[in-house]
């Protein structure tokens, strides 16, 4: 593979969780590298030692660099960069701040998240906007070519997730792009798998807004995530809650929003997560995310060519190119064994719900679905693991 071995030992050793277990979970949740970790606990000792106010103060320099790593990550301006506490909250963020009228249309994806897909729900029932879901090529991703045959000038909103939750669908969210600029139509795009996990270039992508989170594959701390919001948006995109840190208190009766993304912050923060999300940028960087998502689909497509031999597993996954996310089902053994005998051998997977991407489970017709994610820091050994607790498991029935 594009590492050598001694760069993997290197990278294994930067990681102490892989000592303990084999973690295929990178679309829950990552190890985080040492540096990460390391960053966060000298800022809580500093917190401790002279004040959470003063270590913020002392640290500003590096807590405002994190923008900065943010934005060389996907390609954006530092102004461009909102720091939030999860993906979730930065899609709300964005996709609030939006207005819609009665019979405004927003179209998404068959693929979408749930936590996404319940606010359109909410919305439509506030508003009278209607949902509509762009067809699917052959292969399983959203059309493009569907998708431009729906515009009209009632189009307000194209959502998208780029990398689905539940399975190794990636998404055309370029082609996608393409449309929305073509139309002036906002573009929200779901990016909470894809950063570090494959190259974001907010530009190529042509979206409005990008909601991604710190966990999973760019390997920061639990709690952190970040939106973009593109610079032309930021003079008129009112926040849907603001407070005294996205809006100055200007007068009795007036407020002056920022100029910057920081509008969708508020004032208090979690800095030493802040700075251990900025480290695990820069880590990323550093290797590099070509590379990053060379070695990570290629495990995956090894994992997939194992399933496919065992009896009885199905593999899942949609799209003619395919990332780190690998699903499977079994004829008739549950996810949940898998799961629970992956447990015992210290392999830590997860299993995708019909809750996480209803449309898809119901259209697919699709039971829970074992959901297997390495990242580059995995090796071969640990991929060959994983299929012999599954092919043991299959033994037993
Ligand atoms: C595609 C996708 N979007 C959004 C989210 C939500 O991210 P967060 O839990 O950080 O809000 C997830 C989490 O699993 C996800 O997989």
């Amino acid at each position: 593979m594009n590492f050598s071995t001694s760069e993997i030992a290197q990278l294994r050793a930067d990681t102490p969780g892989t000592a303990q277990c084999n973690h295929l979970n990178n679309a829950g949740a990552a190890l985080m590298p040492a540096p990460v970790v390391d960053t966060m606990c000298e800022h809580f000792r500093l917190e401790a030692r002279i004040g959470g106010y003063e270590a913020s103060a002392q640290e500003a320099e590096r807590c405002n660099a994190v923008y900065g790593s943010i934005a060389r990550l996907i390609g954006a301006q530092q102004r461009e960069i909102a720091l939030v506490e999860n993906a979730t909250v930065a899609w709300q963020m964005a996709f609030h701040a939006l207005a819609f009228e009665p019979g405004d249309r927003i179209l998404t994806a068959r693929s979408e998240y749930g936590a996404n897909y319940v606010s359109y729900l909410q919305k439509a029932r506030q508003t009278g906007a209607k949902i509509e879901i762009i067809p699917d090529r052959a292969d399983g991703a959203t059309d493009p070519a569907a998708l431009e045959a729906m515009i009209d000038d009632r189009v307000k909103l194209i959502a998208i997730t780029h990398i689905p939750t539940n399975g190794g669908l990636i998404n055309p969210a370029e082609e996608i792009g393409a449309v929305a600029r073509k139309h002036g139509i906002p573009y929200l795009l779901d990016a909470c798998q894809t950063a570090g996990q494959m190259p974001v270039d907010v530009e190529k992508l042509g979206c409005d807004f990008l909601s991604v989170t710190g966990r999973k594959f760019m390997r920061g701390p639990r709690g952190t995530g970040f939106l973009y919001v593109r610079e032309s948006w930021l003079d008129h995109l009112e926040p849907p809650f603001i407070d005294h840190f996205s809006a100055e208190w200007t007068s009795t009766d007036g407020y002056t929003l920022r100029n910057d993304a920081g509008r969708f912050e508020n004032w208090e923060n979690a800095y030493a997560l802040r700075l251990g999300l900025g480290v695990a940028a820069e880590y990323a960087l550093d290797i590099g995310l070509e590379r990053i998502q060379v070695r990570a689909f290629a495990l995956a497509d090894e994992l997939r060519a194992g399933l496919n031999q065992i009896s009885g597993i199905q593999v899942h996954d949609l799209g003619s190119a395919r990332c780190a996310i690998v699903s499977f089902a079994h004829d008739t053994i549950p996810a949940e064994s898998f799961k629970l005998a992956a447990a015992d051998s210290d392999v830590n997977i997860s299993i995708s719900s019909a809750s996480s991407t209803r449309l898809d489970t119901e259209a697919r017709n699709l039971p829970d679905l074992v959901r297997v994610s390495p990242h580059y820091y995995n090796t071969e050994e640990e991929i060959a693991q994983f299929l012999d607790v599954v092919k043991a498991a299959c033994l037993n029935g």
